[in-house]
This record gives structure tokens, C-alpha cells and sequence, in this order.
């Protein structure tokens, strides 16, 4: 598939998607966000990808939503073509892990499309924040929502109504992100990850995705029975024998995905 807007490179099971408007500090246009779409739907269809990574520059991750393209537009064009949201729709199908590798700014729709991710890996360098209090508007592709619960609603509040940015350590302390590591590792480390679930079962991975975002959709009660379900469901999958006969064996497993 041909591109204009992000790089993408399969190698070893793991799919990796680069936000390229380096201009813009890979602001989210249309036209990226419909290229993502299909690229992330093309990498969840295909056998050989078994984890992605979503990542940007050094300098940005994506500097929000592109203020140029939305300027000019009227509430009518906005609700008219519900703006965004069917290409919001579209990644929350992926079925496989995404892991978003994050340096530089990520703001606006760049925080949210991170937060949209499964886990959020920062470099150093990376500053969070939903500054679209600046340009008279408020976030439109989750902030609101996902930033209070990775965060709780005082820092979110505050962030939403100052449009401050947050650094990397703060992120860390506050769970928005599950590791902080040097600007030029940030790669490695994702790759290393990604690695790291990759060598799973791709059943059990889908399985737990599914799971831990239940807890983000239910409550608690019915999220305990979805567990409960699927893990009791793994028990029909060959991967789940042979995981358990290779530790029994002392061996490393071989899974499958059947
Ligand atoms: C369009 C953008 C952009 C954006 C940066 N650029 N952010 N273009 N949309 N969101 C462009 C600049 O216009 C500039 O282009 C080039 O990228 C480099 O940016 P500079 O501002 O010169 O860089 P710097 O001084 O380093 O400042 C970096 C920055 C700043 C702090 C990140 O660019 C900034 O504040 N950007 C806007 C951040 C923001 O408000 N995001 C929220 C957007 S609203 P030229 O052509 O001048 O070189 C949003 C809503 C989501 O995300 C909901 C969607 C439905």
C-alpha cells in the first residue's frame, strides 16, 4: 500500500507505523488519519504482524489535530461529517496490540491518538497536553475521557483547562505512561516489547487485550465474568496445551495461535 503520510515496515511479527508530516510536526489531517486506518487494518489482517508500533520523530509524535485544515470549518461541516470519528472508529477495531512509542510533543489529537494505543512508552523528551482550550475549542478524539481516567480528574481538569503541558516524568508519575527511557533507546525498547509479545500466544494476546479494555466498558462485576469466560475459553486452543506442557517440560513453548 502506498502512502503519503506515514511510513510502515513489517519485520519479524512486528508492524511498525511512522507518522511522517514533519512539516506540520505530524499534525492529524484527514488524509493521515484515513492513511492509519488502513494501514492499521491491513496490519491486523495479516498473519505475520503480531504487534504494532505507532510512533512519530524525535521532535513530535503529532503536534494535535491539523489547526489549518479545521480553521474554517463550520459546526455544520463538523456534525455533517462527524468529524474524525469514523477514523477514531476504525482504530479502536484493531485487534492486536498497539504499542505507541512517543518522543517530542504529543498534543491535542496527537495525546489522545497516544492514549488510544494500548500502552504509551516515552522518551524523555516527550510532553503531553491537551491545549485546544488555547484555540477556543476542547479535545474531540477521547481527551477528556481517557486522559481522567489514566491520570484522575484534578491533574486532567487542570490540563484541560490550562492546556499546560505534562513532561515525561510527571506522565510516569501520573500512569499516563508505562515507562519513561532515553530519547534514543525509545525505538529499542519499543521493538524489544513488541519482541517480547510477540513470541506469545497471538490467542492469549487478543484474549487479554479484550479483557483489560472491558475494565475501561463494564463493570466490575460483569468484567470479572468476561475474564473468567475467556480464560476458560483459552482451554480449547492448542497454544494453551503446549504452554503448559512446556513449562511442565522445562522447554521454551512453541505457540501457534491455534
Ligand atoms: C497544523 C501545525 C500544528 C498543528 C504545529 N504545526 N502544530 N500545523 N496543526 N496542530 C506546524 C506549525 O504551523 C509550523 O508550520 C510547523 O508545524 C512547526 O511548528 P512550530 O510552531 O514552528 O514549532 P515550535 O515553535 O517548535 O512549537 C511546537 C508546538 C507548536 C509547541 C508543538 O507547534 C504548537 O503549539 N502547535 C499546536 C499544538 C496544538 O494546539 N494542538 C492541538 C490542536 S487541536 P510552519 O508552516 O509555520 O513552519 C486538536 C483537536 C483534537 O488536536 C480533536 C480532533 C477532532
Amino acid at each position: 500500500m502506498a502512502f503519503e503520510t506515514i511510513l510502515t515496515e513489517i519485520d519479524d511479527h512486528i508492524g511498525t507505523i511512522r507518522l511522517n508530516r514533519p512539516d506540520a510536526l505530524n499534525a492529524l489531517n484527514a488524509q493521515l488519519l484515513q492513511e492509519l486506518g488502513k494501514a492499521l487494518a491491513s496490519m491486523d489482517d495479516n498473519d505475520k504482524v503480531r504487534v504494532i508500533i505507532l510512533t512519530g520523530s524525535e521532535k513530535a509524535f503529532a503536534a494535535g489535530a491539523d489547526i489549518k485544515e479545521m480553521s474554517d470549518k463550520s459546526f455544520v461541516e463538523m456534525f455533517g461529517s462527524d468529524y474524525f470519528g469514523p477514523e477514531v472508529e476504525a482504530m479502536l477495531k484493531v485487534r492486536k496490540p498497539i504499542i505507541a512509542a512517543v518522543a517530542g510533543y504529543a498534543l491535542g489529537g496527537g495525546c489522545e491518538l497516544a492514549m488510544m494505543c494500548d500502552f504509551i512508552i516515552a522518551a524523555d523528551n516527550a510532553k503531553f497536553g491537551q491545549p485546544e482550550i488555547n484555540l477556543g475549542v476542547i479535545a474531540g478524539i477521547g481527551g477528556t475521557q481517557r486522559l481522567t481516567r489514566f491520570v484522575g480528574k484534578s491533574k486532567s481538569m487542570e490540563m484541560h483547562l490550562t492546556g499546560r503541558m505534562m513532561d515525561a516524568d510527571e506522565a510516569e508519575r501520573s500512569g499516563l505512561v508505562t515507562r519513561v527511557v532515553p530519547a534514543k533507546d525509545l525505538m529499542a525498547d519499543a521493538q524489544k516489547t513488541a519482541a517480547k509479545i510477540a513470541e506469545k500466544s497471538p490467542l492469549s494476546v487478543l484474549a487479554a487485550k479484550e479483557a483489560v479494555n472491558r475494565a475501561y466498558e463494564t463493570t466490575l462485576r460483569e468484567g470479572l465474568l468476561f475474564e473468567r469466560r475467556l480464560f476458560h475459553a483459552m482451554f480449547a486452543t492448542e497454544d494453551q496445551t503446549e504452554g503448559m506442557q512446556a513449562f511442565a517440560e522445562k522447554r521454551t513453548p512453541q505457540f501457534r495461535g491455534n
